[in-house]
């Protein structure tokens, strides 16, 4: 099971984005926050300035959206070259409709969770998905604590991809720190977005290998692999 490190440009200087994600190249996907106001009570970017980010970017980008009524919007982004869309199940009806959308345009479809949403009727789902990102904090701002109370979902989901052998990747996000990520990995994740804590670190480069190996070494089942 490979470890995935992706810095979450919330927490990146917003006028500097190409020096700043020329300090993360070691990570593996960039992680980008599209807020509406509406879904959460904030703001960031849309399209336009993810077209751009597709431009600039060494590392492909992780659209994570955070907006109502993503029918309307996240097919935009899978066609603007975005490597994966997640969008919320909280805003939408039909997740499995939109999934395909996103797949047949050849974007990574995932479906993301707040905090308080249960992962229970999303299971038999997953074949629909690429990946399932499981919210660590109420979404809307970087440098929030995390919430272990999300950890049973993990083990959910895990348990599920075991037994079915789908290749869907397990992300969590918000308040992953050194400490966290080995939470998250020991609980299922694989897949780990870290906005202050990669870029507000002196070294981005080291921070993003600390939590690397910090994952690592605490990946799910890890122990019950040796025989
Ligand atoms: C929060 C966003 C996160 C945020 C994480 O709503 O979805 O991606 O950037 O920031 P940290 O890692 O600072 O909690
Ligand atoms: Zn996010």
């Amino acid at each position: 099971m490979a470890t995935r490190i992706n810095p979450s440009i919330l927490a990146a200087d917003f006028a500097n984005f190409e020096s700043e994600l020329s300090r993360i190249r070691s990570a593996d996907l960039v992680h980008v926050d599209i807020m509406d106001n509406h879904f959460v009570p904030n703001l960031t970017f849309g399209l336009g300035m993810v077209e751009r980010l597709q431009q600039i970017s060494p590392l492909p980008l992780d659209i994570h959206l955070m907006i109502d009524d993503p029918e309307r919007w996240a097919p935009g982004y899978a066609e603007a070259g975005a490597y994966s869309v997640t969008f919320h199940a909280e805003a939408t009806t039909e997740p499995v409709a939109l999934a395909r959308r996103l797949r047949q345009i050849g974007a990574r479809a995932g479906i993301a969770l707040k905090p308080g949403t249960d992962v229970a009727p999303y299971l038999e789902l997953l074949p629909e998905f690429d990946q399932v990102l499981v919210m660590t904090v109420e979404p809307g701002f970087g440098g929030q604590s995390f919430m272990e109370s999300t950890m049973p979902k993990l083990a959910q989901l895990r348990s599920e991809v075991q037994k079915t052998g789908l290749d869907v990747w397990l992300q969590v996000d918000g308040g992953i720190t050194e400490q966290t990520i080995e939470i998250a990995a020991l609980a299922g994740a694989d897949t780990f977005v870290a906005g202050s804590s990669v870029f507000g670190a002196e070294n981005p480069a080291a921070q993003i290998s600390l939590l690397r190996e910090r994952a690592a070494s605490h990946r799910h089942g890890a122990g019950n692999l040796e025989s």
